[in-house]
């Protein structure tokens, strides 16, 4: 190397050494692991499971048959209308009363026709099926057509599975059939032609049709799809709340959740239009999501509608089944078998508790009607079971109920990255009154897309450092909503998005899984010196700067059962960032979650841009995080 080089090669080394130093200094991030601020909460990370944008019709519940009991309308309008039916061949139909039905199962179809007539439903945007793989139907018929062939076939293509139901009478009578795909497509139809016994018979005949229910045989409990439950499971989840959300409150009270209508019989459950602008099937009923919990080992935290709608509430006097229905929902779940709801439980198949340790008074509820019910519960509710702990709401108000017990208070916020790197980051800094927190709702979803996106997750990792450090007061904490299937996304973004054939997840389901997979049992002191950036509104004209003021680097520690200290920082800014990491040092594994730019997602059937990496290091010091990232570093040796 000629001298003149040498001085260039060392001039560029001092450079970038230096401006590694200074940039360094700016993000001091110090781990004091003898300072312990708090005990961990034991149930920091769980699940929010609503009843929204198919979540659970065309989503969990593994059911492959929209409409299965002919009891769908078109709209809100219950009326007489073949929702998600179509026919074959010149076949007629009609929607026929049944004498002699349960007051919720009230409809049946009655196919009309020449031989090879019939009915297809279309499920729920196509029925996903896969080569050598069993599904289960069941369906229920009666009438003179002698016998069925039902199919599983995509419009133009060969048929995928088939099979022969004999035997068809006058009298009604459930027929069960398995069949095993012989392909794989994403787009099926249940197709069901009707034969006399001699098929050179051109005369007209007729069937009626109920209860038509088609399941993967390798659906959880016979009833969730497998692939949704690994991606649950995956986030190692302590508690689920469920069913909602507005689903609980109902648009009026006439349609609030009424758990009593979701149990026993599936056929004989109130199917019933949901808000979010579909029918549910209540299949998944109460005790469906108590089971759920148990299967994901998630504890159930039941949200019960308490006597408010979004239009109407109901009379105080007439509160009292309300009270009822909240201590019955207890001994539902937790209550012995010679218990009279404990006895429900067993007759439906378990006769075990499922350990209902949260119950939930009202959703986003608030006001003086509120004030009048809550107490009407909760004190009910605490006398005979004071081992619940009551979670209240405090909404469209800035001042918390003052009657009744209360154990926890269920906040909810949605809103852009910006107001969460800047001010939700920081919303638990100080105590908040005499009660833990669980917030119970949180997703960046201004500017987060249909799917989510990456700036949006590190926005929610921001927020959840805020979480992880404050646990004296946030208890539980659970992203909103949890699923939606990917046609139909009234609400966005959403955690995970169930397709006809697999699953696809926002960015923010990482965040979620690195949170809950790096968690402690103590939190311990940190301090981050960085500097702050401010953000271009979108809403200002111009796009000039609003007044975010945000922090380059946040972070939070904590101690892992094991001994483990795991360190998580967050790079809100669009570049790179140098730390310096000081108090914790030695060989340490490191997880890099970021993708390549802010609008980041993840689409069906594509590799996920947004991904974790994880390698071991040499913590020393030194570090630089990717621009929007989230960071997590676990030391099993703690050296200062
Ligand atoms: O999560 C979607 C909705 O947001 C919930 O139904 C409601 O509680 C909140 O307003």
């Amino acid at each position: 190397m000629d001298s003149k080089m040498f001085a260039l090669v060392a001039g560029a080394l001092v450079a970038s050494v230096r401006v590694c130093a200074v940039a360094a200094e700016e993000n001091v991030v110090t781990v004091h692991t003898d300072d312990v601020v708090c005990e961990a909460s034991d149930d920091l990370w769980g699940l929010f499971l609503e009843d929204v944008n198919l979540s659970i019709d065309g989503g969990i519940y593994a059911e492959m048959v929209r409409n299965r009991s002919f009891e769908d309308g078109n709209g809100a309008i219950r009326q007489l209308t073949l929702e998600y039916w179509n026919t074959i061949g010149n076949a007629e139909y009609l929607l026929s009363e049944k004498q002699g039905a349960h007051l919720n199962d009230l409809h049946c179809v009655t196919v009309r026709g020449r031989a090879g007539s019939g009915l297809v439903n279309e499920g729920y945007f196509g029925m996903g099926v896969k080569e050598g793989e069993s599904y289960n139907l069941s369906v229920a018929l009666r009438g003179d057509f002698a016998f069925a062939d039902v199919s599983l076939e995509a419009y133009g293509k060969p048929v995928v599975a088939k099979a022969r139901i004999d035997g068809i009478t006058s009298e009604w009578k459930t027929f069960n059939v398995s069949f095993v795909a012989q392909d794989t497509d994403p787009r099926c139809c249940l197709a069901f032609r009707f034969y006399p016994s001699d098929t050179r018979d051109n005369t007209i005949h007729e069937v009626q049709m109920d209860h038509v229910s088609l399941f993967p045989a390798n659906a959880v409990c016979g009833l969730f799809r497998r692939d949704l439950i690994e991606r649950l499971s995956a986030l190692h989840p302590s508690f689920m709340r469920f069913p909602g959300g507005c689903w609980v409150e109902g648009d009026e009270m006439r349609l609030a959740y009424r758990w009593k209508k979701t149990i026993g019989d599936k056929w004989n459950r109130r199917t019933q239009w949901n808000r979010w602008k579909y029918w549910a099937t209540n299949g998944v009923g109460f005790h469906e999501y108590l089971l759920l919990c148990e299967v994901i080992g998630a504890k159930p935290l039941y949200c019960i509608n308490c006597g408010m709608s979004h239009s109407d509430n109901v009379p105080l006097e007439k509160m009292d089944e309300f009270v009822q229905d909240a201590l019955d929902c207890i001994e539902y779940a937790n209550g012995p078998t010679d218990s009279k709801w404990g006895a429900v439980r067993a007759a439906a198949g378990h006769p075990e508790p499922f350990n209902l340790e949260y119950l939930e008074i009202g959703n986003e509820n608030g006001g003086p009607d509120y004030e009048a019910r809550y107490p009407l519960i909760a004190k009910a509710v605490r006398t005979k079971y004071p081992e619940i702990k009551l979670v209240f709401n405090r909404w469209a108000s800035t001042e918390d109920i003052s009657d009744g017990p209360r154990d926890l208070r269920d906040d909810h916020f949605y809103n852009s990255a910006d107001i969460f790197m800047s001010r939700h980051a920081h919303d638990y800094d100080e105590k908040k009154g005499d009660f833990g927190i669980f917030v119970g709702e949180y997703a960046v979803t201004t500017g987060a897309g249909r799917y989510g996106n990456l700036r949006a997750a590190i926005g929610e990792a921001a927020v959840m450092l805020g979480f992880e450090r404050n646990q004296n007061q946030v208890k539980l904490a659970a992203y909103a909503p949890l699923f939606a299937n990917a046609q139909h996304t009234v609400w966005t973004p959403n955690l995970i998005y169930p397709t006809t054939d697999g699953c696809f997840v926002n960015p923010s389901w990482n965040v979620q899984r690195l949170f809950s997979a790096n968690r402690g049992v103590q939190v311990l002191k940190l301090e981050v010196a960085t500097s702050t950036f401010r953000t271009k509104s979108p809403k200002k004209k111009g796009g000039g700067f609003d007044k975010n003021n945000i922090e380059k680097v946040q972070g939070s520690a904590v101690r892992a059962a094991n001994g483990d200290v795991i360190v998580k920082l967050v790079n809100c800014s669009e570049e790179k960032q140098p730390v310096m990491i000081k108090g914790v040092s030695g060989n340490a594994v490191k997880t890099v979650f970021t993708g390549p730019n802010r609008e980041a997602h993840n689409l069906p059937g594509e590799p996920e841009l947004v991904k974790e990496t994880t390698s071991s290091m040499v913590l020393d010091g030194q570090d630089v995080l990717p621009p929007l990232s989230l960071v997590v570093y676990r030391v099993p040796t703690v050296s200062r």
